[in-house]
C-alpha cells in the first residue's frame, strides 16, 4: 500500500512538472499528436527517427546497461548528485532521459526553479562507462530550444548579475516535433481547402540554402550572451527572437542580435578558423591538415551546419541537408542514405566511410560524422554506426 501511494504521488509530480512547461501561451503550436490525425504516414516515419526520441520519460527509454551499472560500471561510480543544486538523487528520482544513440543524460527535478536539471554523470554507449558531466546549467534554459518544440522565454530578469537571466520558459512538447521543421500549426489545422497549403511551412519549398538553415537552427554550436541561462551564464542556444516569442521554421535566425551571439562559421566576422573561448573552445580542427585543406572540420558534435557551410556541396547551391536526408523515413531517404547518398552524383570511389569521417567528439572516444566533405579527409574515430542499436531497459 505504501508503495502504491509513493507511485501515485510520483505520478502526480510528473504530471504537474509536465503541465508547468508544456503549454504554449500563444496557442500557435498544437503538438505532433494533432498532426497525426491527418498525416499518419509522416507521423509514423517521424516516430522512427531519433527526432522523436530525444527526451523521453525514464520508463520508456532508459538504457538497460545504464540501469544495470547505475551503482558502478566496475571502474567509476554512477550518477549521485545534481549539477545545479548539488543535491543527492537516486535512480528512482530520474524523470526523463536525454539521448540514446551515442550517450544518455538524466533529468531530475530542480527544486529551486521547478524545472529540470541533470545528474553529474552521463552514460557512454560505446565504452559502456560513466563519464563526468560538468555542465552547471539547468536543462530548461540551456538545452530546451534544440530538444523541445515551440520553445519560448517567458520571463527574463535583466537585473540579475551583469547580464540578467532567464526566469521562466515554456515549450509545446518535448522532442523535435513536427512543428520544429514545419512551423506552428494552429492556423493550418483551422484552414480549409487551398488555404491549408498556404498556412504551413514545407522546407522543400524554400530556396536551397534556406532548406539547410532550417536544420542549422539546431545542428549548430553557438554561444548567446543576450539571453543568459537561469544560472546567469551564456547559453548554448538561440532561444527566441524576443521574450515571449518563438523560433518558427523558415525564420532567418542569423539576424537575431548578431552583436550578442557568437555563431562561428556563420557570421563573416566569426570564421571557422578562429580560436574561440569558453564552451566554443576547440570548436573546429585548426591543425596543419586543416590549414592545408582550407577546411576546418567539426571537433565537437551538433555542428553539421557549420561544417556543411564550408563544403563545395553547400557552396555549389545544388545540395542541401534534405537532398540526402529526409526526416520522413517513409519516403525511403533516411534509410537509404548510407548506401545511395553519394552514387547518385559521384562514382563509386566516393563513399561515406572515406569522405565523412567521424571527427566531432560527442562523448569519450565517440564521434559524429563530419559534413565538410573535404577532398583530403582525415581519419575518423568510432561513431554511432560502430554500435548496435540502443538496448532499452523495458
Ligand atoms: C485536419 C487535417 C489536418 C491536420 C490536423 C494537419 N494537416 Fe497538414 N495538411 C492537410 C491537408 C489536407 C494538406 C494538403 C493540402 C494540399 O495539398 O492542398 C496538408 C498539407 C501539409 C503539408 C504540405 C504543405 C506543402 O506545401 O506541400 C505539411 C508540411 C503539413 N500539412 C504539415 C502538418 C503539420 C506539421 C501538422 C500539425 C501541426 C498538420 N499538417 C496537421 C491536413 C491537415
Ligand atoms: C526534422 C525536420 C522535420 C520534422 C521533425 C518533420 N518534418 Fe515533415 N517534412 C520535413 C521536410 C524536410 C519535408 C520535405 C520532404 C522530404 O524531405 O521528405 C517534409 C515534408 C512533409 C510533408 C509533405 C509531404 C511529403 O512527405 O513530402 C508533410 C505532410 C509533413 N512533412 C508532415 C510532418 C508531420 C506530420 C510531422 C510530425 C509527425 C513532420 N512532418 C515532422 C521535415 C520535417
Ligand atoms: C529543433 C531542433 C532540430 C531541428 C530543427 C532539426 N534537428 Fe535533426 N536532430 C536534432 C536532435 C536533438 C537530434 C538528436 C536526436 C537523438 O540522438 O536522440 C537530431 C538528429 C538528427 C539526425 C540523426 C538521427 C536520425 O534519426 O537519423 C539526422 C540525420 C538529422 N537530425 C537531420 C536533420 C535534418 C535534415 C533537419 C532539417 C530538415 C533537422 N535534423 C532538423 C535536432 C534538430
Ligand atoms: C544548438 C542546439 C543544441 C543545444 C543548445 C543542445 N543540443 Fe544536444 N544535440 C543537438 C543535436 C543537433 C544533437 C544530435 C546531433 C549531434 O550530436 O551531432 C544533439 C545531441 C545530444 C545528445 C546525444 C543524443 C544521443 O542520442 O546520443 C545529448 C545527450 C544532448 N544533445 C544533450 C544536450 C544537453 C544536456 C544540452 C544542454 C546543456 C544540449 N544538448 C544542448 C543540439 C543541441
Ligand atoms: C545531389 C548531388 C550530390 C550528392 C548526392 C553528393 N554530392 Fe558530392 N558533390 C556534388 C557537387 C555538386 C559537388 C561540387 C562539385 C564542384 O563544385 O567541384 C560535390 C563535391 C564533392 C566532393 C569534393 C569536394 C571538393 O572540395 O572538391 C566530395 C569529397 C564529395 N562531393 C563527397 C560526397 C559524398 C561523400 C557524398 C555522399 C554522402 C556526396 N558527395 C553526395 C554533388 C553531390
Ligand atoms: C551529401 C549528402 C549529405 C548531406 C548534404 C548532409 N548529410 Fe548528414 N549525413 C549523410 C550521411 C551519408 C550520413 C551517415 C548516415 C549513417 O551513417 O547512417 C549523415 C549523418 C548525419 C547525422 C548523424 C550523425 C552521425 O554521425 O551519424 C546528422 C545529425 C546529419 N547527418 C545532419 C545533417 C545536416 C543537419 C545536414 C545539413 C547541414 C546534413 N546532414 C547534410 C549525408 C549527408
Amino acid at each position: 500500500m505504501k508503495k502504491m501511494m509513493t507511485l501515485m504521488l510520483a505520478g502526480c509530480v510528473t504530471l504537474l512538472a509536465a503541465q508547468a512547461f508544456a503549454a504554449d501561451p500563444k496557442k500557435e503550436f498544437v503538438g505532433s499528436d494533432t498532426c497525426k490525425k491527418c498525416h499518419a504516414v509522416e507521423y509514423k516515419s517521424w516516430k522512427e527517427t531519433y527526432h522523436s526520441k530525444m527526451v523521453r520519460p525514464k520508463k520508456e527509454a532508459i538504457l538497460k546497461e545504464a540501469v544495470e551499472r547505475w551503482a558502478t560500471d566496475g571502474t567509476n561510480e554512477g550518477p549521485t548528485t545534481s549539477n545545479v543544486t548539488k543535491s543527492k538523487f537516486s535512480l528512482d528520482d530520474v524523470q526523463y532521459v536525454v539521448g540514446s544513440r551515442w550517450k544518455q543524460r538524466y533529468l531530475v527535478k530542480n527544486e529551486q526553479t521547478g524545472g529540470l536539471q541533470f545528474l553529474n554523470k552521463q552514460f557512454n554507449r560505446y565504452t559502456g562507462k560513466w563519464e563526468n558531466y560538468g555542465n552547471a546549467n539547468d536543462w530548461n534554459t540551456n538545452c530546451g530550444t534544440c530538444h523541445t518544440t515551440g520553445y519560448r522565454i517567458m520571463e527574463y530578469d535583466e537585473k540579475f548579475g551583469k547580464h540578467g537571466r532567464t526566469v521562466k520558459d515554456s515549450y509545446s512538447e518535448m522532442n523535435v516535433g513536427c512543428e520544429a521543421c514545419h512551423g506552428p500549426g494552429a492556423k493550418h489545422i483551422a484552414a480549409k481547402g487551398k488555404d491549408r497549403k498556404k498556412t504551413i511551412f514545407n522546407p522543400a519549398n524554400a530556396d536551397i540554402k534556406a532548406q539547410s538553415k532550417v536544420c542549422g537552427y539546431c545542428h549548430i554550436r553557438v554561444e548567446n550572451e543576450k539571453f543568459m541561462t537561469a544560472q546567469g551564464k551564456p547559453r548554448e542556444d538561440l532561444p527566441a527572437p524576443k521574450v515571449g516569442d518563438s523560433y518558427k521554421a523558415g525564420d532567418d535566425w542569423t539576424t537575431w542580435y548578431p552583436q550578442q551571439a557568437i555563431i562561428p562559421g556563420v557570421h563573416a566576422d566569426q570564421p571557422a578558423n578562429k580560436e574561440y573561448a569558453g564552451d566554443l573552445k576547440g570548436l573546429f580542427k585548426l591543425d596543419d591538415h586543416a590549414k592545408a585543406n582550407g577546411i576546418y572540420e567539426e571537433a565537437k558534435h551538433h555542428q553539421q551546419y557549420q561544417g556543411f557551410l564550408q563544403s563545395k556541396h553547400y557552396q555549389s547551391g545544388t545540395v542541401s541537408c534534405i537532398t540526402c536526408h529526409s526526416p520522413h523515413a517513409g519516403k525511403g531517404k533516411i534509410k537509404k542514405v548510407q548506401k545511395d547518398a553519394c552514387i547518385k552524383c559521384h562514382d563509386k570511389s566516393v563513399t561515406v566511410e572515406k569522405y565523412m569521417p567521424n571527427t566531432g567528439q560527442t562523448a569519450g572516444n565517440l564521434f559524429v560524422r563530419s559534413h565538410t566533405f573535404p577532398k583530403n579527409p582525415r581519419k575518423g574515430g568510432a561513431g554511432a554506426g560502430d554500435m548496435a542499436p540502443p538496448n532499452y531497459y523495458e
